[in-house]
């Protein structure tokens, strides 16, 4: 057995999120929503958390942004089914706020266990929430999204979150062009960025 499988098992995961009260969102939540797609993907990307909508149907990115993700998903040439999506946070913040630093730190093991677990050659960050708490507290994703980072053997792509872009659609191109930019680090191609460090 790796240390892989004694540190971490999909089963220690969901035992550990099964009622967890590891911090306040736990007080206001319908469902904790772990996570959708394929666990063995090569390609994983990390939202902030979840929305109303996620809240009452345990699944994430299913709302307004969710469904611009999935079109932008498509329009980029990925299949949602053949990605794996989670957030930093498993439970709603109230009025979908940002998770405070002290909850986004109690549900961190989770998401490190969900990393270890799936273990995919790219990481997308949605959105600063996710680029912050995964490799970088002073990100500013206006001016550093698409740049590729190599870090801990990970390729991570931080870009806009879906949600920002229903308010800014002139960031859409963009976005779309760093989901391509992930799909063709899997495919071993060329990438408009480097990978640094
Ligand atoms: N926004 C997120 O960050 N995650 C979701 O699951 C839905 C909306």
């Amino acid at each position: 057995m790796s240390m892989t499988t004694l540190r971490f098992s999909w089963y220690k995961l969901y035992s550990e999120l099964q009622g967890c009260v590891k911090c306040r969102l736990c007080e206001s939540r319908t469902n904790i929503v772990v996570a959708d797609g394929d666990p063995h993907a090569e390609m994983m990307f990390i939202g902030e958390g979840p929305g109303r909508e996620e809240d009452e149907s345990g699944i994430p990115f299913v709302g307004a942004a969710g469904r611009l993700l999935n079109e932008l998903l498509e329009e980029a040439g990925i299949r949602r089914k053949d990605v794996y999506i989670c957030n930093v946070v498993k439970c709603r913040p109230p009025q979908n706020r940002d998770p405070f630093p002290d909850e986004a730190e109690a549900c961190l093991p989770h998401l490190r266990a969900q990393v270890a677990l799936v273990r995919p050659k790219v990481i997308v960050c949605l959105g600063k929430v996710a680029a912050r708490y995964v490799y970088d507290r002073n990100i500013k994703i206006s001016q550093q999204r698409g740049q590729v980072r190599q870090v801990k053997g990970f390729y991570i792509v931080p870009t806009y979150h879906p949600a920002a872009l229903l308010r800014n659609e002139c960031w859409i191109n963009d976005f779309v062009a760093d989901l391509i930019t992930a799909k063709r680090l899997l495919e071993g191609g060329t990438s408009p960025n480097s990978p640094i460090e």
